[in-house]
């Protein structure tokens, strides 16, 4: 799908190869990340699938010395190009960064197009944004990536436009010509960004006045968090959904088991080594996370990586502003649990502690569970349920007459400890969280709650 109407190409054919390049002496940070090349490829073919690319092979080729002009050495290069015609492959993702240069050598060298981590993350980006924001932004990236490209891998062939340039002076190359539409473009689409920004503020609003708490899904890609979501929402979506995917298709309204009606909503899955031409587009997509109430943080347990994945998730967290001190409530989802053998590791699945503990938000509980199963759903709502209610505070509220629509609304979004009438009017003693207070203001603006 091209993003917001700029054609990036994409292969005809979507037969793909995912080659993880592993460095035979890694870097620092990877050795102290812990992640094996193994898993890194798998993380890799499971962001290809992500993007409906046929994954028809994957390997892990290792690397004594990069070659700056194809990364690549030319054993390897001859191998995969058989292996490019023989399975009729329409795309190589290489799992690592390419300069403008190599992507361009080993697209000639093996006859297929090649895109490298960023262009692969580009694509999942500009699949999955939803908001305005979070697609302009992913343009933007795009379009820097693309530009990069054009600058260094075109200079040195300087194709000259024949006759007289009609789109360019005189003389005007063709990579001068798609580079000044570039700029032009991204002129455009930084206005624009700055425009949609400007009116978030409003879209915030509006949100404000939705009477219902919000809790954020965020987790590692692949985690579950999809699952999660879906499993949640179950049958119980509200009927007045559709306001919802209209202001925000990432949001849904449900009733838990149990009763509480809240926002569910949706963010983007995070990858290791974001590329930074999108971290900015990244964090737009998970704007929602800083002004839930509740952040359920969906872990993949059975996961080699999990240790590893949970620090990458708080490390993004605590630099958006939810590190230590961040008073959200989080709970854990430790997702999965069906995959982890015997009983005992299913209810207490204890990952090791994770590097760079300690960036992220506290964790208000941790609840071992499958959305696949169902297994656990109902202990994480119980404890959603918990982190509400322990939020809540006492607050009165005096009424002219018993107004149907407010007791309703109360008993709906608190807990309405006493009720009784005095002079022909109502006094109401109800529990309500801070975020409920004030929706209620913002729901019933000619009525005041007192703390008691
Ligand atoms: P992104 O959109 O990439 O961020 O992924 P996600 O976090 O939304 O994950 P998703 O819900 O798409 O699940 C990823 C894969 O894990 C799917 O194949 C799910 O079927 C599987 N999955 C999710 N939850 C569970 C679970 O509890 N147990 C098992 N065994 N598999 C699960």
């Amino acid at each position: 799908m091209p993003v917001g109407g700029f054609e990036y190409e994409r292969p005809a054919s979507t037969r793909a190869l995912v080659v993880h390049p592993a460095l035979k002496h890694p870097g620092v940070r990877d050795a102290r990340r812990g992640r094996s090349p193994e898993n890194r490829l798998e993380e890799a073919v499971g962001l290809a699938r992500a993007i409906d690319l046929e994954v028809v092979g994957a390997e892990v080729v290792p690397l004594g010395r990069p070659r700056p002009a194809t990364l690549l050495g030319q054993g390897v290069l001859d191998r995969l190009a058989a292996q490019v015609a023989e399975d009729e492959i329409g795309l190589l993702v290489l799992d690592g960064h390419l300069s403008p240069l190599q992507q361009r050598n080993l697209e000639r060298a093996l006859q297929t197009k090649v895109i490298d981590r960023t262009g692969l993350i580009l694509e999942i980006f500009g699949q999955r944004a939803r908001t305005r924001e979070g697609q302009l932004q992913v343009e933007l990236a795009h379009l820097t990536y693309q530009r990069s490209r054009l600058v260094r891998s075109w200079t040195h062939l300087e194709r000259q436009r024949g006759g007289v340039g009609f789109l360019g002076g005189p003389g005007e190359t063709q990579i001068e010509i798609d580079r000044r539409l570039i700029g032009e473009r991204i002129t455009r689409l930084t206005r624009e960004l700055e425009e949609v920004r400007r009116t978030r503020g409003l879209h915030r609003q509006a949100r404000a006045q939705v009477p219902h708490p919000v809790i954020a899904l965020v987790g590692y890609t692949n985690a579950g968090k999809s699952t999660l979501f879906n499993r949640l929402s179950g049958a119980s979506v509200w009927a007045e959904d559709q306001v919802f995917a209209t202001l925000d298709p990432t949001m849904r309204g449900i009733d838990l088991p149990g009763g509480r009606r809240v926002i569910l909503s949706d963010t983007v899955g995070f990858v290791s080594d974001l590329p930074h031409e999108l971290v900015a587009a990244f964090r737009a997509t998970l704007e929602e996370v800083l002004s839930a109430d509740v952040v359920i943080h969906v872990r993949d347990v059975a996961h080699p990586d999990s240790a590893a994945q949970k620090a990458d998730v708080d490390s993004v967290l605590g630099q958006m502003g939810l590190g230590p001190d961040a008073t959200v409530p989080v709970i854990e989802a430790l997702n999965k649990a069906d995959q982890l053998a015997g009983d005992d590791a299913r209810r207490h699945p204890l990952p090791a502690p994770p590097e760079g503990a300690g960036e992220g938000p506290p964790v208000r509980a941790t609840v071992a569970l499958s959305a696949l199963t169902g297994e656990g759903i109902a202990a994480l709502v119980a404890a959603l349920d918990e982190v509400f209610d322990e939020n809540r505070l006492s607050y009165r509220l005096e009424l002219p007459t018993a107004d149907g629509k407010i007791l309703a609304w109360l008993h709906r979004h608190g807990e309405v400890v006493a009720q009784k009438t005095e002079d022909e009017r109502l006094f109401v003693t109800v529990r309500l969280d801070a975020a409920n207070v004030g929706r209620f203001s913002a729901t019933f603006p000619e009525h005041s709650l007192r703390p008691v």
